[in-house]
């Protein structure tokens, strides 16, 4: 089949957020416990980090790291994580049936996050907590001194303030799962008190509030102009979760969850225009794409009560595959394209649980599929992301109408002069003959990398004996001349070309 594909450098869609490309560790199984942190591994540096799990974070290129959760949050007291490890209490962990030590807490957390070059986004309990243990917690982390809370933090190791600006009011508070679920215009007049006593301990805090768990609530949409009526002032952004499912094994189907999100993000974005209108605010509400990610295969009982409470458990440690690699390239695709809505996303999540990694106890890390075209894009898009007027057949889906076998997105740097395409070709028989115009980038416009994923098995999958099964190898295929990229891609391959 024949694609095309229109770049302007004057067309741009807005300036690409470094954060969209952020990660989340949750409290959640293996994900900080025997993931990110686990003392006495052979990796593991003087604070119990894992030095494998840290160097493959940073290869990701994650920019900002959501913590502590989840819905382990929502039961979480931050006090009982800091201090001397061995005062700490161990709890139940109500929200994945655990038994929760303590031994990692928010000043681990901070310190992981300088080690591993990435920006912490905190978030708040509004579960079993409330306004006042936030502005506590926003006060022992960011006030420089003088005061109890302060210098308990000094005490406790940390003599500098942490300055974490990203915050999260509660996680998830529609969800019928969720500890201490709340109804919309409950859950707005708490997140807008919350809000307001911690921009008086810190007044230049990024704040995001709970949009819905998922689009296929019943109260998705209600939810988010309920929530924004109360607090639309307070906030910068809206919490937007997607996780893709492939329940019949159908590739087409499943990869019509990258228009699904696409049509997500602009549906929320209409939403908070809409509370914005009423308002006759000029504010435009930004989103926070803060949990998204494919998950479907290890789901069965995730809440199930396990009557022995066990510690670190396997918990939906789901395997990808290059189907899923594919999907994940896609959804990159969209959240750069909405750079004028989206600041901040997070792959959820980083380690074992849905993690883009995985890791053995005592043993070797690996790369899952999915870390790959996160890899990818987060390496190469840079500057502005620019406009993709896209020529390709399409079909239809049962999750959308419409869905072109062309899926793109692109970015372009001034600084560095380098624009970067990435190119999803999900016709699964066909190659695509893709036409790339590009305009306005003057004639010296050379290829300088040129990258595919691609796998003539859907099921093929990373494991522990085979972790490079699937990997990115060169794209040996384009050819740039008279200001335009010609390319073959592969039928359901996943491509990046880098132009300069
Ligand atoms: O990421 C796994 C879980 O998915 C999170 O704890 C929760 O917020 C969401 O439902």
């Amino acid at each position: 089949i024949r694609t095309g594909l229109v770049l302007d450098r004057d067309f741009v869609v807005g300036p690409l957020d470094r954060r969209v490309f952020g990660v989340f560790v949750e409290h959640l199984g293996r994900c900080v416990y025997t993931g990110i942190y686990e003392p006495g591994h052979p990796s593991a540096d003087e604070d119990g980090f894992r030095g494998d799990v840290l160097a493959l974070t940073r290869e990701l290129g994650a920019s900002i790291v959501r913590y502590p959760g989840g819905n382990f949050l929502s039961g979480y007291d931050w006090e009982d994580g800091v201090g001397p490890r061995e005062q700490r209490p161990t709890r139940l962990d109500l929200a994945w049936h655990s038994t929760e030590t303590n031994a990692f807490g928010t000043n681990e957390f901070i310190a992981w996050c300088r080690a591993a070059g990435v920006e912490p986004m905190l978030a708040v309990n509004l579960g079993t907590r409330g306004a006042d243990a936030a502005r506590r917690l926003v006060e022992y982390c960011n006030h420089p001194g003088g005061t109890t809370l302060s210098e308990l933090r000094r005490q406790h190791g940390q003599p500098k303030p942490h300055g974490v600006r990203a915050w999260c009011l509660g996680n998830e508070m529609d969800a019928p799962w969720q500890i201490g679920q709340k109804d919309a215009g409950e859950y707005g007049r708490l997140a807008r008190d919350t809000a307001r006593l911690m921009r008086r301990v810190s007044p230049d805090l990024q704040l995001t509030a709970c949009g819905s768990s998922n689009r296929e609530l019943p109260t998705f949409g209600r939810w988010e102009y309920e929530v924004l009526q109360e607090c639309f002032d307070e906030v910068d952004l809206l919490s937007v979760h997607a996780y893709f499912e492939n329940p019949h094994g159908d590739t087409w189907e499943f990869l019509g969850n990258i228009d699904r999100m696409d049509l997500h993000i602009k549906e929320v974005a209409a939403i908070a225009d809409a509370v914005a209108a009423r308002r006759h605010s000029h504010k435009r509400m930004k989103l926070a794409v803060d949990e998204w990610n494919i998950w479907y295969k290890a789901r069965a009982g995730e809440h199930a009560y396990q009557p022995d409470w066990p510690r670190a458990p396997r918990l939906i440690e789901e395997v990808y595959n290059f189907e899923d690699a594919l999907a994940a390239g896609g959804a990159l695709c969209v959240l750069m394209n909405n750079a004028d809505r989206v600041q901040v996303a997070c792959l959820a999540q980083l380690v074992n649980a849905i993690g883009a990694i995985r890791t053995e106890p005592g043993g070797p890390a690996w790369r899952q599929t999915i870390f790959h075209p996160f890899a990818l894009a987060a390496r190469h898009a840079r500057g502005v992301v620019l406009r993709t007027a896209i020529q390709s057949p399409a079909r239809s889906g049962r999750m959308h109408p419409e869905m072109p076998y062309l899926v793109a997105s692109a970015t372009h740097d001034e600084a560095s002069g380098r624009t970067a395409i990435f190119a999803l070709n999900r016709h699964l028989a066909e190659p695509q003959e893709l036409t790339v115009q590009l305009r306005g980038f003057g004639p010296l416009c050379e290829l300088v990398e040129a990258q595919e994923l691609f796998h003539t098995d859907m099921q093929a999958a990373n494991t522990r004996d085979a972790p490079d099964t699937v990997a990115p190898r060169p794209q040996r295929e384009a050819r740039v001349a008279e200001g335009q990229l010609r390319v073959r891609l592969q039928p359901g391959s996943w491509n990046v070309f880098v132009l300069q």
